[in-house]
């Protein structure tokens, strides 16, 4: 049933998809709209979802579609989580052509049906996915964003706050980077309730905890052998998803197009921005340690490699 509420689009019917589209139904600001390829899929999803409204408490106004996007016309959000799942031992590079044929026909399917949202990409290998979401949509900048930031410095919180013995909400951290093997958790500017985290925490064990963040999404796709990471992801993504429709200016870590901040130009990159109605409102430039701007731009090149790919490749 539509309703005057906001619209929300997420395509992609899998873990991460469904997920975002149940934590969005449960939060009941906006209509929500589920796409996927697979016949029947997100019909399915959603009548189980919208079946669940009334117990748990939210309105029973979510519609699944089957790759037909006049569902999802005037939507305030469009949320892309389509393409292949990284499997055991491949990495997130290894989608990168197969996922950016999917990327780009639903992006530009669904951007001719909302010409006015903001796009929160998902899909792997991310940064490389927003370049592919912004040429297809045709959108400004500002209102195409990658989610990885939120989900890599949710796991470094999260291993801090162990480490520490201290309250994950105490503990203020962030990652920036591509959403990859390069991403560099900023230790410089993390703390724990307002102390350096380097002084609560041993040098050494904030490098493993370091490193245990950059290989976080492939310890969950070992354990779990088939499919990857969405409890976290989603998470993620949905409060990207809060931060935009209830114009919160929440200042969060995104792939943003850097044109020139930290001396990057023209490259999607995860970066601290201020995340509001108008999608990615300002790109925040911190003070970095030279280790940490090395790192920067290592991760910086290794996004680039992979534009590169795409653009030999088209
Ligand atoms: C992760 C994958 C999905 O980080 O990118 O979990």
């Amino acid at each position: 049933m539509a309703t005057g509420r906001r619209k929300i689009t997420v395509i992609g019917a899998g873990n991460v998809g469904a997920t975002t589209a149940q934590r969005l139904a449960e939060r009941d600001y906006a209509d929500v709209v589920l796409v996927d390829v697979v016949d029947g899929l997100a019909e399915g999803k959603a009548l189980d979802m919208n079946s669940a409204g009334p117990v748990v408490g939210y309105e029973p106004s979510i519609t699944g579609s089957t790759n037909d996007y006049s569902l999802t016309a005037g939507s305030d959000v469009i949320v892309i989580t389509s393409g292949l799942a990284r499997k055991p031992g491949m990495s997130r590079d290894d989608l990168l052509l197969k996922n950016t044929e999917i990327v780009g026909s639903v992006t530009k399917a669904a951007a001719e049906a909302s010409p006015d949202a903001i796009i929160v990409v998902v899909s792997n290998p991310l940064d490389a996915m927003c370049h592919v979401a912004l040429d297809k949509s045709g959108f400004p900048s500002e209102r195409v964003v990658g989610m990885a930031g939120v989900l890599d410095s949710a796991r470094f919180r999260a291993f801090l706050a162990w480490e520490a013995g201290v309250s994950v909400r105490d503990v203020t951290g962030f990652v920036m980077g591509g959403h990859g093997d390069t991403m560099v958790p900023v230790v410089s500017n993390t703390n724990i309730a307002g102390i350096p985290v380097t002084e609560l925490i041993p040098q050494d064990r904030l490098d493993s905890i370091v490193q245990r963040t950059r290989d976080g999404g492939a310890e969950v796709v070992k354990l779990l052998k088939t499919g990857s990471a969405y409890y976290a992801p989603s998470a993620g993504a949905v409060e990207m998803v809060d931060s935009i429709i209830l114009d919160q200016k929440r200042v969060l870590p995104c792939a943003a197009y850097l044109t020139g901040q930290y001396d990057v130009d023209g490259l999607y990159l995860g970066v601290p921005v201020t995340l509001g109605a108008k999608g990615v409102e300002k790109i925040h430039e911190v003070s970095l340690t030279e280790d940490e701007k090395s790192q920067l731009e290592h991760s910086a090149n290794a996004v680039r490699e992979l534009v590169d790919v795409m653009a030999a490749k088209a």
